[in-house]
Parts: structure tokens; sequence; C-alpha cells
């Protein structure tokens, strides 16, 4: 009980001292700081087969939550992360601060314990955050409402509410349990090889029909259960998915995580069945805007990323402090921009 009460409190204290750190970072204006953080590590996959072997494919074992006032908040974290919809969706039991229908699940695969699955397995300790897209430092908190507003197309969680600390506390857990020396909690996505040629959304829509479309649909609406309070197929586009300002909206982030786990259950991060420029495609085809419509917040997205040296390379909307087109920020061939930006000193982010 004392534990559980420490753990507790400790969370409340990392919320409330890491604002404070930020905030001092903050003003500060460490720019160093600034340009490590905001660089995507490389996942390293190099590991050997044993390694693999004895990694499971999926630590979300409930069994292993303490029975304690901590393991309640992270088992009502869990239950949140697969659940989202039922609690804080367009009809949710608790609220209605989702736009959609979706779960985080839907994204952060097994409830974020999936290797190369938009996994959790290092988030907790890495917030507070700076973050190009608010250029801010972001507590855990923040960086859930980020979800919440943008995959999701909602309003935030005023950040001590019970929801948003079991989320932190479910993910503090999953920090905790996850094998410290394997090489596979390195990376939250694959890592992919960028094609010479632009992403071309028309091979990708070949792509789309003959390896998604069976569960995602024809028109990408994905397929909701049987009382339509959530998807069985989440939606790929559409205005109930995904809005514009999201990561999964930029294609190199979505084909990063197409690769290692769609066809879902088919493709694992050791064994993808899609090549990389087939991720590419098909990952540029979900996003292509002049076919596929989804949610746009204006007031949300338009401040985004207001120092241009920080935009991810496949974020396309300018000014950007390179020369390349939007188009080419879009789709790529994205070689040329990686080159520019080492020539010149400027953040490779994707
Ligand atoms: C449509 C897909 C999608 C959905 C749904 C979604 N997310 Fe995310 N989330 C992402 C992507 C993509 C990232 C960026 C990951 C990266 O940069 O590697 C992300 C990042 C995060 C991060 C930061 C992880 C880190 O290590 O920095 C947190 C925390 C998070 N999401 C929580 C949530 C929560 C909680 C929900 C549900 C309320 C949710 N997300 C729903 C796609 C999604
Ligand atoms: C067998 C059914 C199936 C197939 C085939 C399939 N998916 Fe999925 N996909 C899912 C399910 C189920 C989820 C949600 C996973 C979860 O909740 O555990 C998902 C999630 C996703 C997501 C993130 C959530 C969202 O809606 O934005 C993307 C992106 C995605 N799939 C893309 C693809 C692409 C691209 C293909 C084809 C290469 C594909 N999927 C093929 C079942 C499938």
């Amino acid at each position: 009980m004392i534990n559980a009460l420490t753990n507790m409190t400790d969370i409340r204290l990392t919320l409330k001292l890491k604002s404070t750190f930020a905030f001092v970072l903050l003003f500060a204006g460490n720019l160093t700081f600034t340009i490590q953080s905001c660089t995507t590590p490389e996942p390293k996959q190099n590991t050997n087969e044993t390694e693999r072997a004895n990694f499971p494919i999926s630590i979300f074992d409930s069994s292993l939550i303490p029975v304690n006032s901590f393991g309640d908040s992270v088992r009502y974290g869990r239950e949140l992360l697969l659940n989202t919809a039922k609690y804080i969706g367009p009809e949710g039991s608790v609220s209605k601060h989702l736009g959609n229908k979706m779960n985080c699940t839907n994204c952060h695969l097994d409830g974020g314990s999936r290797p190369f699955g938009l996994n959790f397995f290092t988030t907790f300790k890495s917030y507070p955050q700076y973050r190009g897209r608010e250029n801010a430092i972001l507590t855990l908190a923040d960086r859930i409402n980020n979800c919440i507003e943008r995959p999701h197309n909602g309003t935030p969680m005023p950040i001590n509410s019970k929801e948003i600390m079991s989320i932190v506390a479910y993910i503090k857990w999953i920090g905790s349990i996850v094998p410290k020396d394997s090489a596979l909690i390195s990376g939250t996505s694959s890592e992919i090889t960028l094609p010479l040629r632009a992403a071309d959304p028309l091979k990708g829509s070949k792509i789309y029909d003959s390896k998604c479309k069976s569960c995602h649909g024809a028109t990408g609406a994905g397929i909701l259960n049987a009382d339509s309070t959530t998807y069985i197929y989440p939606p790929l586009w559409g205005m109930q998915s995904y809005q514009l300002g999201s990561s999964m909206h930029r294609v190199l982030k979505a084909a990063r995580f197409i690769k290692s786990n769609m066809p879902h259950n088919e493709a694992t991060w050791n064994a993808p069945l899609l090549t990389d420029e087939e991720a590419i495609d098909v990952a540029a085809f979900i996003n292509d805007d002049e076919i596929h419509p989804r949610p746009s917040k204006k007031a949300t997205t338009a401040g985004d990323y207001p120092v241009s040296r920080v935009k991810p390379i496949d974020y396309d909307i300018p000014p950007f402090e390179d020369t390349f087109s939007s188009s080419q920020h879009k789709y790529g061939p994205f070689k040329p921009i990686i080159e520019y930006h080492k020539t010149n000193g400027i953040p490779i982010v994707y």
C-alpha cells in the first residue's frame, strides 16, 4: 500500500516537476537540446535471431500489473488505451473528448506494447520533450492530449483528470517492465530505405486494393462494430479518420508504421509483407489529399512548426528552410532533401 501510494505520488510529482523543468528550459531557450531531441532516433534492427525469439511479440500481459492503487490506475489506463471511444469517444460514458470513434490501440498496437508498433517502451522517460510542432517543451500529459486533439480530432482533457493520470500511469508501467537491454525497444516504428523516386499514390492504390481493402474498405471508412460505438477495422481516410495535423498523415511516418504492422496480424516487424517502396506508395495513396478528404482544424494546425528548420522532411506545409516544393516534401524523392539538410546544417527529422 505504501508502495502504491508512493508510486501515485511519484506520478503527480513527476508531472509537476516536469512542468517546472519544461518551464525553465523553455525560457532558457536551449537550442542544443532543441535540435537533438527532435531528430528521429535511428531504430536498431540488426538484432540477432535469439534476441528476437526471446522478446515476446507482445509484452501486453495484464497479470503483471501490481495489485495496489498504482496498479488500479495502470489497469484503468490500459482499459482507456484499448477501448478509448467507449469512455471518452463521441458517445463516451465518462466524457466526450474524442471527435471520432477510434481507439489509441488502433495505432499504438497492443496498447503500445508491440515492438515497432508505435509502442510506449521508452516514452515515460523521454518526457518532458521539446516538440518542433509546438516549438515548446511538452509533458507526457500534453503529448497524450496532442493525440486526443489530432488523430482523434477531439478536445484536450484536463491534465489532472483521472483519465490522463491513468494513461500516464500505464505508460510508466509499460516502460518499467520492458526488457531494458533489448535492441527491439529502441524504435517506435521501423526504419525504411528511401527510394530514389517520389512515392506514387497510383501504385499505392493497387496495393491498397489487393492488401488493405478487405478490412479497411473500398471507401477507406473502415468497419464499425455491431453497436457502432467503435471500429473492428479503423478508417484510413474520410471525415471519421485522423485529421490533417496528425503524424500518420505524413507519408514516411505512416509508411514506417505500415511496413512492420500491416496487413494486421500478418506482417510483423521481423517479417514485413510489403517492400519499403510498397509501404511508401500505399502511405502516399492513403494520405493523398486530392482524393481523400479528412478533418482539418485550421485553428489547431495554423501555428504548427513556427520554427521551420525543425519541420520533418515529409511535412508539406510551407514555409520551408530548404528550396524544395510542397509536393516534394509530401511525396519525395526525399534523398535530395536529406542531402540539402546535411550540407546546410538543417536537422533531418522524419
Ligand atoms: C491514427 C493513429 C494514432 C492514434 C489513434 C493515436 N496515436 Fe498517439 N501517436 C501516433 C503517432 C504516429 C505518434 C508519433 C510516434 C513517433 O513519432 O514515433 C504518436 C505519439 C504518441 C505519444 C508520444 C510517444 C513518444 O514516445 O513520444 C503518446 C504518449 C501518444 N501518442 C498517446 C496516444 C494516446 C493516449 C492515444 C489515444 C487517446 C493515441 N496516442 C492515439 C498515432 C496515433
Ligand atoms: C486483416 C485486416 C486488415 C488488413 C488486411 C489491413 N489492416 Fe490496417 N488495421 C487493421 C486493424 C484491425 C487495425 C487496428 C489495430 C488494432 O486496433 O489492434 C488497423 C490499423 C491500421 C492503421 C492505423 C489506424 C488507422 O486507422 O489510421 C493504418 C494506417 C493501417 N491499418 C493501414 C493499413 C494498410 C496500408 C493496409 C494494407 C497494406 C492494411 N492496413 C491492411 C486491420 C487490417
